[in-house]
């Protein structure tokens, strides 16, 4: 019998982690997502990954773009979280955009970003694996959102 899934988002949900807007651009449109299964995966070649649900309509973007963006959110983004955490067409008209390499949106007031070129998508059982190929980024400072337990949290603040 597989493992339960509940049981699984509940033991996961103890991993802390950051938060992600995923953005792209290209063929197909702009879209984007929040997601935290991301992970830097090679430094020689630089490469990252993020797992996307296939009911997610990001996915057929994502593919059909064949590039994406990680944007890092900081603290005080939350409501950018939620946004691109609803289903439903993003809307970008009224975001603080730029683009770098490969077009894909770069959201202002980030803690940093990596652009990146798709070089391969792998299965995932109901995800799919992107890997991108980092060809541009930043960094800057800032508390970032952070994802645990099923909430938002924040780094706890030693001068508190
Ligand atoms: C904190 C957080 C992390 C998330 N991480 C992911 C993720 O890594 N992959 C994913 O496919 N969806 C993730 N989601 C869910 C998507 O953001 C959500 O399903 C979104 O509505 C998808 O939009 P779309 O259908 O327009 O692509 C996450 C949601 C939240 C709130």
């Amino acid at each position: 019998m597989p493992f339960d899934s509940k049981t699984q988002r509940k033991i996961m949900g103890r991993f802390a982690t950051g938060i992600a807007v995923v953005t792209t651009d290209g063929p197909a449109g702009p879209h984007g997502l929040t997601a935290n299964a991301l992970a830097s995966l090679s430094l020689d070649p630089p490469l990252i990954m993020v797992a996307i649900d296939k009911k997610a309509a990001s996915l057929e973007y994502l593919r059909r773009n064949r590039c994406f963006a990680v944007n890092i959110l900081a603290l005080d983004q939350e409501p950018l979280s939620r946004r691109f955490a609803t289903p439903g067409p993003k809307e970008f008209g009224d975001l603080d955009c730029t683009t770098s390499q490969t077009g894909a949106p770069i959201l202002a007031g980030c803690l940093g970003f990596v652009d990146c070129r798709v070089v391969e998508i792998l299965p995932g059982g109901d995800h799919e694996i992107f890997i991108g190929e980092i060809l541009a980024g930043a960094e800057h400072d800032g508390f970032p959102l952070l994802y645990f337990a099923g909430g938002y949290r924040r780094l706890a603040d030693p001068h508190e």
